[in-house]
């Protein structure tokens, strides 16, 4: 390369790798894996060593990357928030452990966490409360998310025990699979596209301007970090330790070791282990545990001399795509999938990714016939990350979005501001008519066991019901003439329809599958409008007046309405008998239970768990998913999880059954519990 063609390489390198940064710390929507970031960065790294005067002078291999966002207040750090060095494998940090050691002139101690792939945020605590919660941003400033944060349940902003009067501890914000999963499949009851990974969604969510919206979302935080001035510790480790004696929440998967080889095994270990934790990691963070080390070792311009990050490999290969089919979901959302040469990663063999929408497929210029790099973690869906441009076939195309749906042919839609393609035609468009009914049908709705997803479509398919307000004019005979039918389904088919008159106003409102009226919103809006011609004509403004109701979910409502079908829809629904208007609650209402809070775990054979909940809530009480040191009672029923139990033990939980639950009602119960474990005597208040 002559100067020219080097200056050319720094100066696209410096904004591509600025980019990324942006896309990682501001967007929070990386788009290239952390390796091949690292990757990149270290050839800038070699180019600017070369010809150190081509360098930019916020070139990112000097700062850390970044910007800040102008929604919150902009704070700025007392002290930056550095990043680390990575390592990917047992000689780079043997090198790390070398460097270390040649600077001290000695063996030194590590300590060995888990490096949780969440958002990373500082806060500030001042005479033990909770003063100010900070993101990282670009290290020098970030938002104050303070109001968002003090949601989390498992961060103490009251702190106990014996605390320095001011003090900083850096840590991570994340969410759990289980609590990731979850949501997702709230997102998808609402026709809504699921979103990518975990840690999206948690940054995504500290970002939210409403913290009540924040509180429903499962985060979570570990604390790793602490800084203040004339701190009475020696060790990283103490200070740790000290931190979780004050109440604050720290990871228990930590381990000192002794020397570098302790910290292979220990990465190792984890290396294995980690599939088995029900959140995602992608390494592990190695500390040197004596502090009067860290000043002696010192920073570089963006990251500490006495610390280091060992990243678990991602798995990459590459494969063929052979084609890109696109999907219809219950909304008419279109979601382009990539159907792969089927290929074993991680030891599962993938044949499709998605390929998310349109920009998606644009920015990698992904076109049939390429060769493209797939890469899973341990646990994260498969992606595609790139393109191998090397093999691209001569003749290949570039990739044309579809323009009409692939089902029905109707042209598509694209309103402004979102990435997602849309099918208009809800009516006629099978994907979407069977969607809907399947959702009309779900449990959660106006729970028709009898009909699942292969009757929706076989109802659909044979004409007998073009929306699911056709499900009222079904005959028994009508279904007898259906092959493998027999008389007991058909009955059951019929039974269930007819029961689903008795179902209560808010779930109809729910199986109406209006965009963004998830089952929480329904409930909502049944107890503000009390029956559905009210909602009908409720303007703006009334719809925004209900609590938790906001714009984007008054222009859905807007708009469903709006429009002639659905109102057409909903008569046929009153005509048939559906509950439209809420009953006055069958539900003693009292506030008994006001204050509590209950865990409920297992089945029972007096209500569901659904009614349990609403009972509880009828009477003052709260519920929550799961057992912490504010939990008051976790109602057990059959079949209850063992990790449940002994850590509502292990807290002094009271455990009761679901006859105890009734008598705090005012309802002792005459049966004795049969199918409940019962509640240890020490644990039990009745
Ligand atoms: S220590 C100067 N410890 O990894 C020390 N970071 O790549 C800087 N992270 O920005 C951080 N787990 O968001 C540290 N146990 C841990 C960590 C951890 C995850 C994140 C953090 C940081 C990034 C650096």
């Amino acid at each position: 390369m002559d100067q020219a063609e080097v200056k050319k390489k720094i100066d696209a390198l410096t904004a591509e790798l600025k980019e990324h940064n942006y896309r990682y710390y501001v967007l929070s929507e990386p788009t290239i894996s952390d390796f091949e970031f690292d990757q990149k960065l270290k050839e800038l790294a070699y180019l600017e060593q070369q010809y150190p005067d081509l360098a930019h002078d916020d070139s990112p291999t000097k700062v850390v990357g970044g910007g800040v966002q102008n929604e919150f207040k902009t704070i700025k750090h007392r002290r930056p928030m550095l990043s680390l060095g990575n390592t990917y494998n047992d000689q780079e940090l043997r090198d790390f452990d070398a460097r270390v050691k040649k600077a001290i002139g000695h063996e030194v101690e590590y300590v060995c966490e888990l490096k949780i792939d969440g958002l990373a945020i500082s806060l500030f605590f001042e005479n033990g409360k909770l003063k100010q919660a900070i993101t990282r941003g670009d290290g020098v400033q970030g938002d104050d998310v303070t109001a968002n944060v003090r949601t989390i349940r498992s961060l103490a902003t009251t702190l106990h025990g014996q605390f320095p009067e001011s003090f900083e501890i850096r840590g991570e914000i994340f969410m759990h699979r289980k609590g990731f999963e979850k949501l997702n499949q709230e997102r998808q009851l609402q026709g809504e596209p699921a979103y990518a990974n975990p840690r999206n969604v948690a940054s995504g969510s500290l970002k939210l301007k409403d913290p009540a919206e924040v509180a429903k979302r499962p985060l979570d935080i570990t604390l790793y970090h602490l800084l203040g001035d004339n701190l009475p510790f020696d060790t990283h480790h103490h200070c740790i330790q000290a931190a979780k004696s004050w109440g604050l929440k720290t990871a228990d998967t930590t381990e000192v070791c002794k020397g570098i080889d302790e910290v292979l095994v220990f990465l190792k270990k984890w290396d294995e282990k980690r599939h088995y934790l029900g959140f995602d990691t992608d390494g592990v963070v190695i500390k040197v545990n004596n502090l009067a080390l860290h000043d002696e070792l010192g920073y570089t311009a963006k990251v500490p001399r006495w610390a280091i990050a060992y990243k678990f490999q991602t798995e990459t290969t590459s494969t063929r795509l052979l084609g890109i089919t696109y999907q219809v979901g219950r909304t008419g959302a279109i979601t382009p999938v990539a159907e792969l040469q089927p290929v074993l990663l991680l030891g599962t063999t993938v044949k499709r990714a998605s390929l998310h929408n349109a920009n998606e497929i644009g920015r990698l210029d992904v076109r049939v016939g390429d060769m493209v790099f797939v890469e899973k973690g341990g646990e994260i869906i498969p992606k595609i990350t790139g393109i191998d441009f090397s093999q691209r076939p001569a003749d290949s195309e570039p990739t044309s979005y579809i323009t009409h749906c692939p089902v029905c042919h109707t042209a598509l839609i694209r309103n402004e501001g979102e990435a997602q393609h849309y099918c208009p035609n809800e009516d006629a468009c099978a994907p979407q008519v069977i969607g809907k009914i399947e959702h009309y049908v779900s449990r959660k709705a106006l729970n028709i066991d009898s009909i699942g997803s292969e009757m929706a479509k076989l109802l659909y398919e044979q004409g007998l019901v073009n929306s699911f307000a056709d499900l009222y004019n079904i005959q028994f005979e009508d279904l007898i003439g259906l092959e493998r039918m027999g008389e007991k389904s058909a009955q059951n088919i019929i039974d269930g329809i007819a029961g689903s008159r008795e179902v209560p106003f808010e779930r109809v409102l729910f199986g109406l599958g209006i965009r963004y009226v998830g089952e929480t919103v329904a409930k909502k809006l049944a107890a503000a409008f009390g029956n559905i011609n009210n909602l009908m004509h409720a303007s703006k403004e009334e719809l925004l007046a209900v609590d938790e109701i906001g714009e984007v979910i008054a222009d859905s409502l807007l708009r469903y309405f709006a429009d002639e079908r659905h109102t057409t829809l909903i008569n046929q629904l009153k005509k048939a008998g559906l509950q439209l208007e809420k009953a006055e609650s069958a539900a003693p209402q009292s506030d008994v239970l006001k204050g509590l809070t209950f865990v409920i775990s297992g089945v029972f054979t007096r209500f569901s768990r659904d009614e349990a909940k609403d009972l509880i809530e009828a009477n003052g009480g709260k519920c929550s998913g799961s057992v912490s040191s504010k939990t008051n009672y976790l109602l057990a029923g059959e079949g209850m999880g063992p990790a449940k139990l002994e850590k509502a033990t292990s807290l002094g939980v009271n455990i009761i059954s679901e006859n105890d639950l009734l008598a705090m009602l005012g309802n002792p119960s005459t049966e004795s519990p049969t199918n409940n474990p019962s509640p240890p005597a020490q644990n039990t208040l009745f």
